[in-house]
C-alpha cells in the first residue's frame, strides 16, 4: 500500500477552514486505501516563541480535532512529533546536505523572517523546512497531502532525497505532493487577494473551526466579494466568489458548474447565507466530536502513545539505515 504523511502545526488551537479543506479533508479520505502517517508538529511550533502550558493544551486541541475531523487510529498512525526523536535526528542530518542558499530560497521563510525581524527570527525559522523534510523522508512517503503553500517544501524534500540517494545508495522513497486543484488555496473572506492563514488574515476573514458557529455564519455573510451582482466562476475578476464557490462545492460535494447553475439568477447574498448554513451544518458535529475526544484526556494521551510507538518503529529503522550509510561507527 502506498505510504502518506501529512502534518500540522498546533500552534492557534483552533485550525481554519484553510486547514481542513485544503489538507485534513484529505488526509481522512486517504487514510483508508493507503498507509497513513499524520502528526501534529509541535516542534515545529516552537520556531516561534510558544506559552509552555498553551502549546501542551493546543496539542492535545489539534489532534482531538484530526480525530473529530475523521482520522481513526484504526486506519491511520497519528502521533506527537516531539515523541519520535527521530525527527530531531534526521534533521540534523539533512541540515548537514542542505546548502545555505538552497535554504535561503524558501519563500515562507522569507515571508515569516520579514514580519519578525532578523533579530527574533531564530535559526530553528530558517531550519524549518529541513525539519519537514526529516519528517517526510523517515516514514518513506509516497504521497504528501498539503495545501499549494507547502508545494515548495515538498520539492525541496523530493532534492533531498535525490541528492541522498546518489551521494550514499538508494536510501529514499522521492515524495510526491498531493494537492488538490480546487481546495489548494483558501482565500481569506475579507481578502481574496490572500490565503487564509492564521498569522495573516484578520479575524474577520478567518473561519476559526472551534469558534462559535454563529460567528463564522456571520463571517460568511459579510464576506467581501465585488460589486457585480451575477454568481459565476472568475478567479480573475470574481477572486472572493470563486473562493465561496470552490468552498460552497467542497462542503456541498457540487460542482461549481452546478452551483453557478443552481444560484442563476440570484444574488450574493444567496450564496453566502446558503454557504454560512452549509458550514454550520458540517461544523456543528465536528465541534462535538472534537469535544468528545478533549472530555477524556486520558484516553487521547493513550491514542497517541500508541500512534508514536508505531511510528517510531518505522522511523528508528530508516534512521539506523541512514546512519550507516553515512559512515557513523555502530553504537554496539
Ligand atoms: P500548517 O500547520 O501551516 O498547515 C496545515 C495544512 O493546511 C494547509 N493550509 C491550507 N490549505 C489551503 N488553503 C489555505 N488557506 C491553507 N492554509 C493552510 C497547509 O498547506 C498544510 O497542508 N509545514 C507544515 C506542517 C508540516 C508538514 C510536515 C506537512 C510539518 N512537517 C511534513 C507535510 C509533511 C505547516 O506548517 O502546515
Amino acid at each position: 500500500r502506498p505510504r502518506v504523511l501529512s502534518g500540522i502545526q498546533p500552534t492557534s488551537g483552533s485550525f481554519h477552514l484553510g486547514n481542513y479543506l485544503g489538507a485534513v479533508r484529505q488526509w481522512v479520505d486517504l487514510q483508508k486505501e493507503n498507509d497513513a502517517f499524520y502528526m501534529v508538529v509541535d516542534l515545529h511550533a516552537i520556531t516561534v516563541p510558544q506559552d509552555p502550558a498553551t502549546l501542551r493544551q493546543n496539542t492535545r486541541i489539534s489532534a482531538a480535532q484530526l480525530l473529530g475531523a475523521g482520522l481513526d487510529p484504526e486506519h491511520c498512525t497519528l502521533f506527537v512529533q516531539s515523541h519520535v526523536p527521530e525527527h530531531a535526528q534526521l534533521a540534523w542530518v539533512m541540515n548537514c546536505l542542505t546548502g545555505f542558499g538552497e535554504a535561503s530560497r524558501m519563500t515562507q521563510f522569507k515571508d515569516k523572517s520579514s514580519r519578525y525581524g532578523a533579530d527574533s527570527t531564530t535559526v530553528g525559522l530558517f531550519t524549518y523546512p529541513i525539519l519537514q523534510i526529516a519528517d517526510i523522508l523517515l516514514y518513506q512517503a509516497d504521497a504528501v497531502p498539503v495545501g499549494e503553500d507547502q508545494r515548495q517544501h515538498v520539492e525541496i524534500t523530493r532534492d533531498l532525497a535525490e541528492r541522498f540517494n546518489s551521494r550514499y545508495s538508494p536510501t529514499f522513497t522521492v515524495p510526491k505532493p498531493y494537492i488538490l486543484k480546487e481546495t489548494a488555496k483558501i482565500q481569506d473572506l475579507q481578502d481574496p487577494a490572500v490565503k487564509m492563514s492564521k498569522s495573516a488574515s484578520s479575524p474577520k476573514g478567518l473561519v476559526s473551526l472551534l469558534d462559535e458557529p454563529k460567528a463564522s455564519a456571520k463571517k460568511f455573510r459579510s464576506a467581501v466579494t465585488d460589486t457585480g451582482t451575477v454568481v459565476s466562476y472568475d478567479e480573475q475578476e470574481k477572486a472572493g466568489v470563486s473562493n465561496l464557490l470552490r468552498i460552497h462545492s467542497a462542503l456541498s460535494g457540487q460542482s461549481v458548474e452546478q452551483l453557478v447553475a443552481h444560484f442563476e439568477g440570484r444574488m450574493y447574498g444567496a450564496l453566502k447565507t446558503e454557504l454560512a448554513e452549509l458550514f454550520t451544518e458540517w461544523v456543528l458535529p465536528f465541534q462535538e466530536r472534537t469535544r468528545t475526544f478533549l472530555d477524556d484526556p486520558a484516553e487521547l494521551d493513550r491514542a497517541l502513545a500508541v500512534g508514536a510507538e508505531k511510528a517510531r518503529a518505522v522511523a528508528s529503522e530508516t534512521l539506523a539505515t541512514v546512519y550507516d550509510r553515512i559512515g557513523f561507527l555502530p553504537a554496539s
